[in-house]
């Protein structure tokens, strides 16, 4: 049976940081940041951290979803900024949320990370494998930024989405997803470097670096390719779709998105404008806030689709 997600939630941190709050702290500007990225203000983490705001999301998607988390038997994070190395966000959600008979692991798949998720949690439920999972995207970016390099530090923000899936009649109807591993030098951030008493080196943690126009170039050619494929796949028309929720990195790329699949930019909501570049984040964020106000209606289809660093990419077509 497919996967079919019945609640969504999300958390994000109390402090906003404007635009013009970044014109004091580096060489920027308000139009800068607007005209190139739509990007107005961002949420960022002072007191919270990757795992209190996928906690704070988990209890929000149970609650909407009107479970008990104990029939939740899978969570999956998608994250590549967990507060610990082990254990793993999933484990402590399970053990914030009380989900005692669920599997629990964390995924890296950077900005396709909920996605990459979500195509887990289905292919668990069609395999009878799960019956009730959480997936979440979770990010404290801000903590991965070099705060001196303007050309990164102003797109990102922090925050948690999550969803609850379950095996249903109809749900996800088709997934897309892939991976370019050769061109994972666009977007990256190393990890402690090997460090012991038979080599010394540097255990000092690297910052996020980005090709910008390379990673843009990818997205506008690879993004509409996987959703025009996983559309294909499920045998649903651009038309039919009702909202695509994009991974939320620049508004330049959602409109060449939708220009590319010839689709009003109106079905395009967006969140960026307030927070921001959230990685695996963004989607569950922005799924969470179509869903609250109230736009999504059983039966709806709507396409997800996430990329980053990998690079990785993923495009989901469903059924509400
Ligand atoms: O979540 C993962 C996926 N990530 C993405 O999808 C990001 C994709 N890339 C982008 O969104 C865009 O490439 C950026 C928003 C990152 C950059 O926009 P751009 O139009 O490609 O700008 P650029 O990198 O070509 O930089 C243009 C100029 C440069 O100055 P010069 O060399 O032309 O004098 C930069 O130094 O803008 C300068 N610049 C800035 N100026 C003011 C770079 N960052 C800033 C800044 N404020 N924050």
């Amino acid at each position: 049976m497919p996967a079919r997600i019945i609640g969504t939630g999300s958390a994000l941190p109390e402090k906003v940081v404007a635009n013009q709050d970044l014109e004091k702290l580096m060489e920027t500007t308000d139009e800068w940041i607007r005209s190139r990225t739509g990007i107005e203000k961002r949420h960022i983490a002072v007191t919270e951290t990757t795992t209190s705001m996928a906690v704070e999301a988990a209890k929000r998607a149970i609650d909407s979803a009107g479970i008990s988390a104990d029939e939740i038997d899978l969570i999956i994070v998608g994250t590549v900024s967990g507060d610990m190395c082990f254990p793993s966000t999933a484990c402590q959600i399970q053990d914030a949320v009380l989900a005692k008979n669920a599997t629990a692991f964390d995924i890296n798949a950077a900005c396709a990370g909920f996605l990459f998720g979500l195509t887990i949690a289905d292919a668990y439920m069609k395999s009878g494998m799960a019956k009730t999972a959480l997936v979440v995207g979770a990010e404290t970016l801000s903590k991965m930024m070099d705060w001196n390099d303007r050309s990164t530090c102003v797109l990102f923000g922090d925050g948690a989405g999550a969803a609850v899936v379950r095996d249903d009649d109809a749900g996800i109807i088709s997934i897309v997803q892939g991976s370019d591993g050769a061109r994972g030098n666009a977007l990256t951030c190393r990890n402690r470097e090997v460090n012991n008493p038979f080599v010394k080196n540097s255990c000092e943690l690297d910052y996020t670096s980005m090709d910008g126009q390379a990673v843009y170039k990818f997205a506008v050619k690879t993004v509409p390719a996987a959703i025009t494929e996983a559309l294909d796949k499920a045998g649903i028309s651009p038309d039919q779709v009702k909202y695509f929720l994009l991974h939320q990195a620049n508004i330049r790329i959602i409109e060449a998105v939708a220009k590319k699949m010839k689709q009003p930019i109106e079905k395009f909501p967006t969140n960026l404008q307030e927070c921001g570049n959230i990685s695996a984040g963004s989607v569950p964020i922005l799924l969470d806030f179509v869903n609250q106000e109230g736009k999504l209606v059983k039966g709806d289809k709507i396409v997800l689709a996430g990329f980053g660093a990998g690079l990785t990419w993923g495009a989901a077509v469903l059924t509400w």
